[in-house]
Formats: C-alpha cells, structure tokens, sequence
C-alpha cells in the first residue's frame, strides 16, 4: 500500500511536472504592478535592491556576484533543490549549475546592510482582527528571498543566468507560485540606473510618498527606487512611529487602516526619523561595548533604557543601562563577545517593558569580508568566539595544492594598529574544520589564544616577512 502511494505520488509528479510559467518581469512598471513585498515588514524590495548593486552586468546581459561568493556560502546563500519544481528543471547531467537561495535572515541577517535587515528585527506591527497593534509579526518578517541560477564557467568563473524573486510559506522553504517572478537583466539595469541616480522625472503624484521615503531612509536612490515600485511608505511610517515620534498615540487606538491616520498628523505630536543606531563594540580586552544613538524624539522618556541581549530570541537582558536622556552614548560591559549579541532599546514602564528598536546582531567576524590572498583563489577572515580570536581560511576546493603555495608564509595576529604582532601562525598549519560546509570551498581555522581588541587585524607575511595581505582593523 505504502510503495503503491509511493509510486501514485511520483507518477503525478512527473505528469503535471513543470505546470507554470512564471511571470517574467522585464521593466519597472512591471514590478511595481505585482503585489511582492509591497508592505512592512517584507523586505523582498529592499533584498532585490542590495542584490542588484552586488551583481555586475556586461554589455551582453551577462551577469556576475560582484563581491561575493555563493558557492562559500556569504550572506547566508545556499543551493536550492528545486523539489517543487517551480523553476526550469536542471537535468541531472548538468554538473556545472545550480539553484542558489540568498534572504534568509534567521541567522544570517547580521551581514547585510541596514537596509535590508532593520525591519525584520523591528517587525513590531501586526493586524490583529482590523486592529494594527504593537506585536512583531513573526509570519511576515522573513519570508522574502531571491533565488539565481549559477553556472560555473570553464574560465571559474561564476555566471548568473537566471534571477527570480520569490516568498516563501509561513514556515518552511515552500515558495509561493503566485509571487514567484523571473526578474530579467533588464529590470536589474533600470534598478541599477536609479542606484547611479540616472532617473530623475519628477513626478508630482509621487511626491507625498517620496518625501515620506526619504525621510526614512538613508540611501536617497532606495528611497526613489521604494517609491517607484509603490511599496507602502505610508504603512512603514505607521508601523515605526513607535519609535520616532514623540507622544504617539499607539498604532490601533484609532487607526483602522493606514489611511485613517498617520503619524505627525495630530497637533503635538512630532517625528524625528534620524536612524536608530545599536551596536555591539569591542573593548580592549575582548568584552562587548554598547553603543546608541537615537532620535530625539525619545530620548526624555521616562525608563528609556538600552540593554545586550545573547540574541534575538533571548528574552533577558545580559546587562542594561538608563540612556538618562542622552541621545548617543556608550558603555563597556563585562560580557565577552560572541555571534548574535544584540543592543535594543526598551522602556520600561511601571507595569510593562515595551521594545522600542533592536540592533542587528553581531556576526563572528564583526561584518568583515575575507580577504582575498594575493591573486589566489583562497581568503582569510578574523572571527571571534568568546572574546577571543581566531583565523578562517576560505579555500576553494579546486585549489588543491594550496598548502605547497603558501611553504612558509605565516599569519601575524596584531591587537593595535602599527603595532607588531604578538602570535603567528604558519598558513598551511591550519586545521580543517567541517563546521562549516560550502559547495564550491573548505574551511581551515587556528585559534591564537588572544583577545580580540578595537584595532585587530591579521597580517600574512611571505618568506621574505613582508605582509603580503592584511585584514581591516576589527572595529574600523
Ligand atoms: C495562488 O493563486 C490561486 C488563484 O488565485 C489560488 O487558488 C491559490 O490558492 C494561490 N496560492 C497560494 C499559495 O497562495
Ligand atoms: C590560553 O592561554 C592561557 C594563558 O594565557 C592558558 O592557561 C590556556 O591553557 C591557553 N589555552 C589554550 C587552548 O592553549
């Protein structure tokens, strides 16, 4: 019975095979006209955008990962089984492509910029019944994603031959056919021209909902390229008044749609859209510092508090301080750092504690891209467990004798800038790790039994010990 079900399944599987094309978006209007991401807090709009500035495209339409590498897995990416078929099949003979699938924010937020992560730290917005109310919308604030697909060519380098925005269900990978779209290189130049500021029509009926957007955010092409596609400026603005606007009366009180009220409409009531700021920095000895800016609008309440959580989903505060109406400041703690450490800003009332705004969370390498080593196809990057700090080398697996190019070349941990380092490590000592595993790299790391500092850096001296490659400093 079992194996008889077994088979029904497949044989449907192979009958209604491929059953939809999708739609393909070929200008703007296009994608303005589609219902994807329109509302806070998706941010499938604000992922195409970052993604469009990370891919180059040549004057045939080719299109290239401009500085990073799916195949290691950055930003989070990963190859994507095309199980529901809802792509154009790969056949099984063809070993040099895959499905790649890059937005997921759950553990893989802290990379991308602000834009692309605020508000799914900051979904503080819900539609309960026809009430707006101050609760994070858990089911909304990561379900967007791009998926590309990529060929590997004979020259090694890295092609993307198809692009597709897309949401997936409310739990798990299955993605929405009905907001799946083929984006073509087209759209990405239009969307590439608005990032150069190559379009400027000034067009009045837009004018409200511009204003609006480049208040909002700091990169004035995004908030032009927001508007063009008609996402809901209006409804974000609601969603974060919370935050940005003095003596806010609370999103449901009397609002039972965006429409009926926006923020800064009523008499006292005033916003100050500076962006928050929290961030996780680095004492000298490898502790976590915490650091705040917000806006004014705020900063003279009563029980405004900003405090260092392990992670989003931890509930207890590590260490919290009064802001004492301070509008930027910061303070050391004794917490040692680790991946996902995250400053958010609460007020505490006398009853309730409400979270006002969370900060991204501190990624293990503290946002640095591996370096590239010289013209070879390895990288290394500095990261952190417990304060203390740690080389990974990214090797690319058809780089297989790179332990005999590198004889003795050897890596120098450095805490200040311009000072000498104080261990090293040679670079084929390395171990390799299987914690992390990438399609196209291996991984090899070395713990230096050191502290992390503001000015930490990696140098990598050749024979002759001269520095070949460096790291940024840590905090820089
Ligand atoms: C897609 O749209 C069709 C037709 O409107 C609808 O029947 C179906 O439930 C939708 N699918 C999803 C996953 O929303
Ligand atoms: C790290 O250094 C401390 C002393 O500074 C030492 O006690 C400890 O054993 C070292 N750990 C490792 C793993 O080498």
């Amino acid at each position: 019975m079992m194996g008889l079900t077994v088979f029904a399944v497949t044989l449907l599987c192979l009958c209604f095979g491929p059953v939809l094309t999708l739609k393909r978006l070929y200008q703007l209007s296009d994608l303005t006209s589609t219902t994807f991401a329109k509302t806070f807090p998706h941010n499938g709009l604000m992922l195409l955008y970052w993604f469009t500035a990370h891919v180059e495209i040549d004057s045939e339409d080719f299109l290239t990962p401009k500085d990073y590498d799916p195949t290691k897995g950055d930003y989070g990416s990963k190859t994507y089984i095309n199980r529901e078929r809802l792509l154009p099949r790969i056949a099984h003979n063809v070993k040099d492509e895959s499905y790649y699938i890059i937005g997921n924010l759950k553990n893989g937020a802290a990379e991308f910029p602000k834009y692309v992560n605020q508000d799914y730290y900051n979904a503080y917005c819900s539609l309960e019944g026809d009430q707006w109310i101050n609760k994070r919308d858990d089911a909304n604030r990561n379900r967007d994603r791009i998926i590309f697909r990529l060929k590997l060519l004979s020259s090694g380098r890295l092609r993307i031959t198809e692009v597709y925005i897309t949401q997936t269900a409310v739990s798990g990978l299955r993605l929405n056919p009905n907001l799946t779209y083929e984006v073509t290189p087209q759209l990405l130049k239009e969307i590439k021209d608005i990032m150069q500021h190559q379009v400027a029509i000034l067009c009045p009926s837009l004018k409200h909902n511009e204003e609006k957007a480049h208040n909002m955010f700091e990169d004035q092409n995004l908030a032009w390229f927001l508007t063009l596609v008609d996402y809901d400026i209006s409804r974000r603005e609601l969603c974060l008044s919370n935050v940005h606007c003095a003596d806010y009366a609370g999103v449901g009180k009397d609002c039972l749609n965006h429409l009926h009220c926006s923020p800064g409409s009523t008499e006292d009531e005033f916003c100050d859209w500076t962006p928050v700021s929290l961030r996780v920095g680095t004492t000298a000895d490898g502790k976590a510092a915490v650091s705040w800016g917000i806006p004014d609008t705020k900063v003279e309440e009563e029980g405004l508090t900003v405090a260092l959580f392990k992670n989003d989903d931890s509930s207890s505060a590590l260490v919290e301080k009064a802001v004492d109406g301070l509008t930027s400041g910061s303070f050391p703690t004794d917490i040692s750092l680790n991946a996902g450490l995250q400053v958010r800003l609460v007020l505490k009332g006398e009853k309730q504690e409400e979270t006002l705004w969370r900060g991204a969370e501190l990624d293990d390498a503290n946002r640095k891209r591996p370096v590239k080593i010289m013209s070879t196809d390895a990288s290394m990057q500095l990261f952190t467990r417990d304060g203390l700090a740690y080389i990974r080398l990214y090797v690319k697996k058809s780089f297989t004798n790179w332990q005999n190019s590198f004889p003795s070349d050897w890596v120098g941990y450095h805490q200040a800038k311009g000072g000498s380092y104080v261990t090293w490590v040679y670079l084929n000592s390395l171990v390799q790790t299987t914690a992390h595993k990438f399609e196209g790299y291996d991984v090899y790391e070395h713990f230096f039994n050191q502290t992390i500092t503001p000015e930490a850096s990696l140098q990598l001296y050749n024979a002759g010990n001269r520095v070949t490659t460096q790291t940024i400093p840590w905090d820089e």
